[in-house]
């Protein structure tokens, strides 16, 4: 089978029905409290059940317990102070949260998308991914992703990137990373001093984003440390409910071998189990005026 016909997946849809559930999430990326005891003489914080001890946020002010909202002795929900600070960080936050150049005309309407869309081998995953651009609110709200796998230059990226476009259109908040390039971002979280440059801010960042896209999934170099990182990013995220998109070149087994299976379990669920195909040639090389080298995925 060659690297252009992933083997996986009769073509899902997605799943038709969503939770029935009411999204508890408001569209600022900020989990609002399911319910909480009120406390004697004043609000008190309310826990966060997804809460890892390692990635648990901080109130800046030392009021609530990180998730940025309070209980009062009605019951009643209210903000903590230090939520507007915790949004506005979202939004300006040294997160890659914009279309590459490359991608930002993508668009269902134009090519490659609108040829893509006519073509036997991809038309399915076109509809799926369409379907879920459409839908984006709801997708978003009940942690729905989208699984993209397909051989290098087969229109991955591009169809990922209609995703974080909806959202971002949406007035959602996004981060778009290569799996190399965030890694390599953690990494340099370490020499930084702590603070909002240091590792926990930017894995709370990360973490709470509406939708984190990842590209690449599996390109990394696989280490124990690699391994840890993405596992701490998509069970806290699954265990959250926030949706991952991501794109990868392996077929599921190979992705299990290159980020362990605890990690794909999860994003199995998130995805619905349906890895979207995609078939084809390297469109890079069919593109390139002489026969060279494909450029990297
Ligand atoms: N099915 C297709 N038809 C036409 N052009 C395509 C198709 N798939 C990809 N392309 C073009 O090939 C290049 C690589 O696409 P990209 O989405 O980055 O691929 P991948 O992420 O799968 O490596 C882009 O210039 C894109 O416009
Ligand atoms: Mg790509």
């Amino acid at each position: 089978m060659s690297a252009g016909e992933p083997k996986r997946g009769p073509l899902g849809g997605l799943r038709a029905a969503l939770p029935e559930e009411p999204a508890d999430r408001d569209p600022l990326g900020s989990v609002l409290p399911r319910g909480g005891v009120a406390g004697a003489g004043g609000p008190v914080a309310v826990p966060d059940p997804g809460g890892d001890v390692t990635a648990r946020a901080t109130c800046p002010l030392g009021v609530c317990d990180g998730s940025g909202w309070l209980i009062d002795e009605e019951d009643t929900a209210r903000p903590c102070e230090c939520r507007q600070r915790r949004i506005e960080r979202a939004r300006s936050s040294g997160l890659k949260s914009s279309l590459p150049k490359r991608y930002r005309g993508v668009s269902f309407d134009r090519p490659p998308v609108s040829d893509m869309a006519r073509q036997p081998g991809l038309s399915a995953t076109v509809g799926a991914v369409r379907r879920y651009c459409e839908t984006i609110g709801e997708q978003l709200d009940a942690g729905h992703g989208l699984w993209l796998m397909g051989g290098p230059g087969t229109g991955k990226t591009t169809l990922a990137m209609l995703a974080s476009k909806a959202a971002i259109d949406a007035g959602r908040t996004v981060a778009i990373y290569s799996t190399p390039a965030l890694l390599a971002r953690i990494r340099q979280t370490f020499d930084a001093e702590g603070g909002e440059d240091g590792y926990l801010a930017f894995f709370d960042r990360l973490v709470n984003v509406d939708l984190l896209h990842l590209d690449d999934l599996g390109a990394e170099r696989s280490t124990d440390w690699v391994l840890e990182q993405l596992y701490a990013i998509v069970d806290r995220r699954y265990n959250d409910e926030r949706s991952i998109v991501f794109t990868t070149n392996l077929e599921e087994p190979e992705l299990t071998e290159q980020v362990g299976s605890r990690t794909v379990s999860r994003l199995v669920e998130m995805c619905e189990g349906n890895p979207l195909p995609l078939f084809g040639q390297d469109r890079r090389v069919e593109m390139a005026p002489g026969t060279g080298p494909a450029q990297p995925s």
